[in-house]
């Protein structure tokens, strides 16, 4: 087994992580997933997602010695020229301060165009980048929240082809079409020809 730190210190995303690795395992790694240790900040001083998620697994890496995985995600919206990007996690104190600062700040404009992006970054244990991609999902900004499931931006986002909030999917379809599942699903084969 190949030890794989995740580069976060939220137990959820080591899970969420497990599951989309789950059928890697099959080339010349077996993927051990550990959280990292909790002493262990980084910040994300990158002026893009995939910025922060090759600072976030390079300094996991080079400080354990081990390989590391990071992702950074966010949400885009058109209208505010891409905000809050990669600002997203610091837009307000919680999830529902957050939205309701990207619903005042949008107030009545016609155009709710968004997108979700998310990158995934793998650092070999000398820190150098053995993997990057990303993932994104567009859709809609809604009036008001909809829906009780998910986390996050989730509730305003509207994807008009599922006809559904991010907050109404269940998990299976959220991963299906979300921008973490995409950067999973194009990361995934490149895992199987490392070496
Ligand atoms: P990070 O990737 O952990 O830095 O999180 C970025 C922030 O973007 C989160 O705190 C959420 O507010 C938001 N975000 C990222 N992905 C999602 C999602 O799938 N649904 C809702 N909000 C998300």
């Amino acid at each position: 087994m190949t030890k794989l730190i995740v580069a976060t210190s939220n137990p959820g995303k080591l899970g969420e992580m497990q599951a989309y690795l789950a059928d890697s395992n099959v080339g010349n790694f077996n993927w051990e997933l550990t959280l990292k240790p909790e002493e262990l900040d980084v910040e994300e001083t990158g002026d893009t997602f995939a910025a922060n998620a090759c600072l976030k697994a390079s300094s996991v890496a080079l400080a354990t010695g081990n390989w590391a995985i990071a992702d950074d995600s966010g949400l885009q919206v058109d209208a505010l020229g891409g905000a809050p990007g990669v600002f997203s996690a610091r837009y307000g104190k919680n999830d529902a301060e957050r939205i309701a600062r990207l619903l005042r700040e949008l107030g009545d404009e016609t155009n709710r165009q968004a997108q979700f992006v998310c990158a995934v970054a793998i650092a070999r244990p000398d820190g150098s980048i053995a993997v990057e991609s990303e993932g994104v999902c567009r859709g809609e900004i809604l009036h008001a929240p909809r829906g009780d499931g998910g986390f996050g931006y989730d509730p305003i986002f509207y994807v008009k082809e599922s006809q559904l909030s991010f907050a109404q999917m269940t998990k299976e379809q959220k991963r299906s079409i979300s921008h973490r599942g995409k950067a999973f699903a194009d990361l995934v084969p490149q895992l199987r020809d490392l070496k």
